[in-house]
């Protein structure tokens, strides 16, 4: 036997998904600048992740509070933020029913005047980001609930008033305003199949539609706001992504979180949290091998700041605990990353939008650093680390505490591997061969 040789430092996901590249990231509010969360927040936001989303404030409300007076402090906030820190932006969300200003609704009914209220709105927000953000939901949740295949048609101030034409249109004027934007149509339970008379089948029927018709549509988002019960969610993505590529469409996982009910907090045991590892890992398997999809997004960091507490009687979706801990699921994440190898993962972006992403480099505070020769794997930084490995299906197979400076990985057989060091807040994790 011989083994493969090599030294590592620590890793971000954000290194991994740069290599790949992909697009991971999670969303932010410009309030939580400046102190106003814990300083955690940022610290871990710009290193780990590549790709940014204001939860709130690109939204109608947010950029158009009074008609025709744009307040773009926020949003230029968070975009200043992502050209300092190399991330690449999402604009959300463009033509929504929900979080649309009084003045709006007050035009209800009124189809001249609502269609140069959107059109005014969208030349104005994407024209004023022209070049900052690289992507938008253009429509958002324009689907009915009731799966009866077909538009939402009531509750929404554009459809009730414009028909649907209102969706062809915005992609017309968002793309005018700026011809280089990605441009979507994101949704909430498109991830849930294509099966017949389902929200995804009508989302492909149309996106066939826009093609024929020459609508500037390049991507799909499936928002995946899921439970830990949904077990064959990511198949279903994987079918999604696999059909619209046949239509040269991408699918981005826009708002992904994987929440247990909240009855759950308090009781959840280290074995729900490897479930829900088990989940993300998969979504992230399926992001990796699909070469249509390009972003993959987290609606959340840490479970301290959720809308899953807040507004969906679910807890604990995300990444990174309440005391910013990361959880299992971000280790299933980076082996994830870690068992495709940027060789074998395809980018569906163009070499001039992949090297916009930053060159500069985020200071990562950690130095552990590793080698492995033979057997033996030896560390550099740790004063007490916990190393683990595991297969290539994310199972533990190696795992020892305290280690200092060098350990033997004993019982391994020939294969592919994943070796994860832990030292503190210090990480990192690495593939390695074993012949
Ligand atoms: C949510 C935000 O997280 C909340 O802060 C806000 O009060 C309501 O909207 N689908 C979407 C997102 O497209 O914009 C929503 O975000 C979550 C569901």
């Amino acid at each position: 036997m011989d083994y493969f040789s090599s030294a590592f430092a620590d890793e971000t996901i954000r290194d991994l998904a740069k290599e790949r590249g992909r697009f991971i990231g999670t969303i932010l509010n410009s309030e939580w600048f400046n102190d106003a969360i814990e300083p955690e927040f940022e610290e871990i936001h710009k290193t780990q992740f590549n790709v940014v989303v204001a939860e709130n404030e690109m939204k109608f409300d947010a950029t158009e509070p009074s008609e025709n007076k744009f307040n773009y402090a926020k949003g230029d906030k968070m975009v200043e933020y992502a050209q300092a820190n190399g991330l690449r932006v999402r604009g959300h969300a463009l033509a929504w029913h929900s979080q649309v200003p009084g003045w709006v609704n007050n035009y209800s009914g009124q189809k001249e005047k609502l269609l140069s209220v959107l059109k005014n709105h969208i030349d104005s927000v994407v024209g004023h980001w022209k070049g900052k953000v690289a992507e938008w939901d253009v429509v958002n949740e324009a689907i009915n609930d009731d799966y009866n295949h077909d538009w939402r048609s009531t509750g929404s101030v554009w459809y009730e008033g414009i028909g649907p034409e209102f969706l062809d249109s915005a992609f017309v004027w968002a793309h005018a305003a700026d011809p280089n934007a990605e441009l979507c149509y994101n949704d909430y339970a498109v991830e849930w199949g294509i099966n017949e008379g389902s929200k995804a089948g009508f989302v492909l029927e149309q996106v066939k539609r826009w093609k024929a018709n020459g609508i500037p549509i390049t991507c799909v988002g499936t928002q995946t706001h899921i439970e830990i019960a949904h077990e064959t969610t990511p198949q279903n993505v994987r079918a999604f992504a696999k059909a619209l590529a046949e239509l040269d469409v991408k699918l981005n996982i826009t708002e992904l979180d994987i929440g247990f009910p909240k009855g759950s907090a308090g009781k959840l045991t280290a074995a729900d949290y490897e479930k829900q590892g088990h989940l993300y890992r998969q979504f992230m398997d399926v992001f990796l091998e699909e070469p249509n999809m390009g972003e993959f997004v987290i609606w959340g960091l840490t479970d301290a700041h959720s809308w899953l507490d807040e507004q969906q009687g679910k807890t604990e979706g995300l990444l990174y605990d309440k005391q910013y801990k990361p959880k299992p699921a971000f280790d299933s994440i980076m082996v994830s990353l870690k068992a495709h190898p940027a060789s074998e993962v395809k980018s569906p972006y163009p070499d001039s939008v992949l090297i916009q992403q930053a060159t500069k480099f985020v200071a990562v505070t950690s130095k552990l650093s590793a080698q492995i020769t033979g057997r033996i794997l030896s560390i550099a930084g740790a004063t007490a680390a916990k190393v683990d490995v595991f297969d290539m299906q994310g199972r533990p197979v190696f795992s020892a505490k305290n280690v200092k400076k060098a350990v033997e990985l004993s019982g391994l057989s020939e294969g592919l591997f994943v070796v994860r060091v832990r030292d503190g807040s210090k990480r990192l994790m690495q593939r390695i061969t074993i012949k």
